[in-house]
């Protein structure tokens, strides 16, 4: 397999010889001086043949006109196509891979078994196909794909190795929600770039982006910056997956309107929630319905990074010893609206009820306690190595799950299959995205208390800041030779060893 720096390389070199931008309407929207209108990233409709292909391909992709950074994508030379499936199905997945480099394709939150589950045990070797089939049983909810090989999701994410999944039983109409792609229905991949001197979005971490994460001060929705979306003027539903390796988002309007929580990572809740901000971290979807009926071209807006305004004093203390231009102080825009009354509005009011499944687990049959080491112990080491420094080899910081880095040949847990257990997981300075593969779960408490309403439904991803204690039912199989995997969504902790490994069965 190829290491990271080899990866790193290769990007580079097949950027030169594929120059083709992926977006060309940026061109003209700059030329005439307007924002950009929001690009739609292409959909598969798999609902009906229950089968769709990908192919990983590496090119090159213009963030700043002129400048073409190297960047890697599903179909498209940046981020892949959504695919939209239906529940109750078994779909034939073609992946292939282009790029020349090992990469996998993980369907992140598909409750399938981990032979067809796409981590790091299934690799698909530079110019291979990968045919799994996916049995999709489970209510509808937008989930996404991306490369998950040990040591390299961070690069291949930040390349653009991600899309989207969206689960669907056909309901929507009867619930009274959005649901006309692209008009009044839309997917938004939230990622961040690093602009580098010469305007080129590349990825080298430096020893800092290692410890927090690797942010970039460019803010893209569906892989551009500074993008304005049209929208009808009625009830639009706002399909959030953040995508960035390390960037929390706490997204409102800045015109005050509300967002309307309908749905978390695993699907419909049962009753919508009317937020002021809404909390995304890495690995985390949500959807969104907003009220265009009265017009107005409100911007959403993220406060700054939740990190160093969270409750853990060590999170922000990290932010001030390594300032970095990308953690932002103040509001910044993620997407600006505008309203057209030519487009057709099929919704005009929120609906009242949501037929989301009941937020009810069964009693855990034993708790177990993960804590997200990130102060740089190395393995089976006991000191603290001086705030996340050289505590693994090649001196990257070392982070882990109870004192163990990642290692694809231990197993960490052998689950019983058809049970439901509590995990009280914990952070130690900053907050963590904690994400279990092949399972959905309920927040039960975090720090003793009610859960935000961001994790008030069903979910697989989780920002434990602090300590969350989570009710996870296990009813996908996983064998040894392709367990399930458990890790921090900061791509650069996963990468570093924050992650473990389990069977059920
Ligand atoms: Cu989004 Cu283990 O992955
Ligand atoms: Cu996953
Ligand atoms: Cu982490």
């Amino acid at each position: 397999m190829p290491t990271r720096r080899s990866l790193l390389r290769g990007i580079g070199a097949s950027a030169l010889a594929v120059a083709a931008p992926a977006i060309i309407g940026r061109h003209r929207a700059l030329a005439a001086g307007g924002p950009p209108p929001l690009p739609h990233l292409p959909r598969i409709d798999a609902t009906a043949a229950n089968a769709f292909a990908l192919t990983a391909v590496a090119g090159a992709t213009e963030f700043r006109p002129g400048v073409p950074s190297p960047t890697m994508g599903f179909n498209r030379p940046h981020l892949g196509p959504v695919v939209r499936v239906r529940t109750g199905s078994r779909v034939s997945a073609t992946v292939g891979n282009a790029t020349g480099h090992a990469i996998s394709a993980h369907w992140h939150g598909l409750l399938v078994p981990g032979e067809v589950d796409g981590g790091p045990h299934q690799p698909i070797a530079p110019g291979a196909t990968w045919t799994p089939v996916l049995p999709v049983s489970q209510p509808p909810a937008t989930l996404w794909y991306h490369t998950h090989l040990h040591g390299e999701t961070a690069a291949g994410v930040h390349a653009g190795l991600a899309g989207v999944l969206i689960v669907e039983d056909g309901g929507d109409a009867g619930r009274g929600l959005p649901a006309t792609a692209d008009v009044d229905d839309l997917v938004l991949i939230l990622q961040d770039k690093r602009p580098g001197g010469d305007g080129r979005a590349i990825y080298e971490p430096g020893e800092g982006d290692l410890m927090h994460g690797f942010l970039g001060s460019a803010v893209l929705v569906n892989g551009i910056a500074g993008a304005i979306a049209t929208v009808p003027r009625g009830v639009v539903r706002l399909r959030l997956v953040n995508a960035s390796n390390a960037r929390n988002y706490d997204l409102g309007f800045d015109d005050g309107r509300p967002v309307v929580l309908v749905a978390t990572d695993q699907g419909y809740l049962t009753a919508p929630i009317a937020l002021d901000r809404l909390r995304l971290t890495p690995g985390e979807r949500a959807e969104l319905l907003v009220d265009f009926a009265g017009g107005g071209n409100p911007t959403l807006v993220s406060d700054p990074h939740a990190e160093t305004a969270g409750t853990m004093p060590m999170g922000g203390m990290m932010h001030a010893m390594t300032p970095l231009p990308e953690t932002f102080t103040a509001p910044f825009p993620v997407l600006a609206f505008a309203v057209d009354p030519s487009l057709p509005a099929a919704i005009r009011r929120m609906p009242a009820a949501l037929d989301g499944d009941v937020l009810d687990a069964a009693a855990p049959s034993i708790t177990r306690r993960f804590v997200l080491n990130d102060m740089g112990m190395p393995t089976g080491g006991g000191a603290m190595g001086g705030m996340g420094h050289m505590g693994g080899g090649g001196g990257r910081p070392a982070f882990s799950i109870n004192g163990q880095s990642y290692d694809m040949g231990r197993m960490d847990a052998e689950i019983a299959a058809g049970t439901t257990e509590r995990w009280l997981v914990s952070g130690q300075m900053m907050g963590h995205p904690f994400h279990i593969h092949g399972v959905r779960f309920l927040v039960e408490s975090e720090n003793g208390g009610a859960p935000r309403p961001e994790n008030r439904g069903w979910k697989d991803t989780v920002f434990v800041e602090g300590e969350a204690s989570l009710l996870v039912r296990f009813d996908q199989p996983a064998g040894r030779q392709a367990p399930f995997m458990f890790h921090c969504h900061i791509l650069e902790h996963e990468d570093a060893g924050m992650m473990g490994q389990f069977t059920v069965a």
